[in-house]
């Protein structure tokens, strides 16, 4: 039998909605969607100066990094969290820059682990191998491992600072020793770039127990001079991988998954493709993004976010952070890759860095 490579197909964008339509407490936004998933920016360094998010000609030495006195603090993070979990958000993300370069990063860990909530985190690894039991014994339930090459040559020139593999994959060992499973490893692939890995990632992460994704590469920020020439479309990794070992589409694990499943037919697990480009998602986006000096953002791509920290440090309460989101979220009818080309801000309009608002 031959597996078909089946077409992704994405459900259509449901009407908007009109905003007075929407019951009293009934948190939709104008497009239908209800807020689950809280990303959380902890810090905007890096150690890596990935090509595609922190081009090294633009975060040089001299880059001006928030001041630490802008970040939020540990029980800010908390307090905000709190309310966005009362108002029905299912799943946190602690993201960067890269998160495990904040300092106690697993103290934040042990506050949010008190809430009801799944609690994951995106990396690059490096300090995975050093932190995984800690952020384990923190309450950590996942992380989200980014490796965009499995040969040493390659990964260095995506990172761009002389990292080698091993040490990740060093990482990821430990965290999947200590149980922060299912451990998804994310690769953006850019053509011509890091395309030459997609199959040698596949090979080695095949029966490991975790999760391959590839992500399109997105035109986030305005450093990494985007072109649509060097986004290698999902279908064509899903065609790559599925020649040399046939894949078979499943289902989501949740509605408004980001990825798109695919299994191995001969059982050696499953691989999953992110399609921000070719394939938006838009219609289900369910997420929010807190920056690490407190700026509420409703979209990867938005050019402004609503500052929660002036709020917070002028003594509002809870009930006015939850009446300020409320009002947010409500208003919301952002669609960016859905529109992108109409969408794209005219040359020289600054964009959200990605190491700002995390991924
Ligand atoms: P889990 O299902 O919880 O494992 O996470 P996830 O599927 O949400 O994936 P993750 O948070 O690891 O996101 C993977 C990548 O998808 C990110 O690094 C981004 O590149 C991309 N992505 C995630 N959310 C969005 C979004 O809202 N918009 C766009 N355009 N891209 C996104
Ligand atoms: N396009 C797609 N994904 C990106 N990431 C960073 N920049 C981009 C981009 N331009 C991803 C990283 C990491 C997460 C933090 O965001 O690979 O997995
Ligand atoms: Fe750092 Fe992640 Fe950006 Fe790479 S993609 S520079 S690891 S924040
Ligand atoms: Fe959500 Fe904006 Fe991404 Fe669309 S582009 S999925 S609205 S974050």
């Amino acid at each position: 039998m031959t597996d078909r490579i089946i077409p992704i197909i994405r459900a259509s964008l449901p009407p908007a909605r009109d905003l007075a339509a929407a019951p009293e407490g009934d948190l939709v936004d104008r497009r239908g969607r209800r807020v689950r998933d809280l990303r959380i920016s902890v810090t905007d360094r890096c150690n890596f100066r990935c090509v595609y998010c922190m081009p090294k000609e633009v975060f040089t030495d001299n880059y001006a990094f928030l001041p630490r006195a802008s970040l939020l603090s540990f029980e800010e993070i908390e307090r905000i969290a709190r309310v966005f979990v009362d108002l029905g958000v299912e799943k946190i993300r602690i993201t960067g820059g890269e998160p495990l370069l904040r300092r106690h990063i697993e103290s934040l860990i042990e506050r949010l682990a008190r809430l009801p909530v799944e609690i994951t985190l995106t990396t690059n690894g490096s300090l995975l191998a050093k932190k995984a039991r800690t952020l384990k014994d923190a309450g950590l339930h996942r992380v989200t491992v980014s490796l965009d090459g499995i040969e040493d040559a390659a990964f260095k020139r995506m990172n761009d600072v002389d990292y080698a593999v091993g040490d990740v994959l060093d990482g990821i060992a430990a965290a999947a020793a200590v149980g922060l499973a299912p451990i998804k490893v994310n690769c953006v692939v850019k053509r011509g770039a890091n395309d030459d890995q997609v199959l040698p990632l596949a090979r080695h992460f095949r029966h490991s127990g975790h999760i391959l994704r590839f992500i399109e590469y997105m035109d986030v920020g305005s450093s990494n001079g985007w072109r649509m020439d060097e986004v290698l479309p999902s279908a064509a990794v899903v065609a790559r991988i599925g020649a040399e070992f046939p894949l078979a589409a499943i289902d989501p694990n949740y509605s408004g998954e980001v990825a798109e499943r695919w299994r191995y037919v001969d059982g050696g697990g499953e691989i999953g493709v992110i399609s921000s480009v070719t394939q938006a998602f838009c219609s289900t986006c369910t997420r929010i993004r807190l920056s690490t000096e407190g700026l509420l953002y409703t979209c990867l791509f938005a050019q402004s976010g609503h500052d929660l920290r002036a709020l917070l440090r002028r003594g509002g309460g809870d009930e006015a952070l939850r009446r300020e989101f409320a009002a947010l979220w409500r208003g919301r009818d952002d669609r960016y890759s859905e529109i992108r080309s109409a969408a794209t801000p005219k040359p020289g309009t600054k964009k959200i860095e990605m190491s700002y608002i995390g991924g």
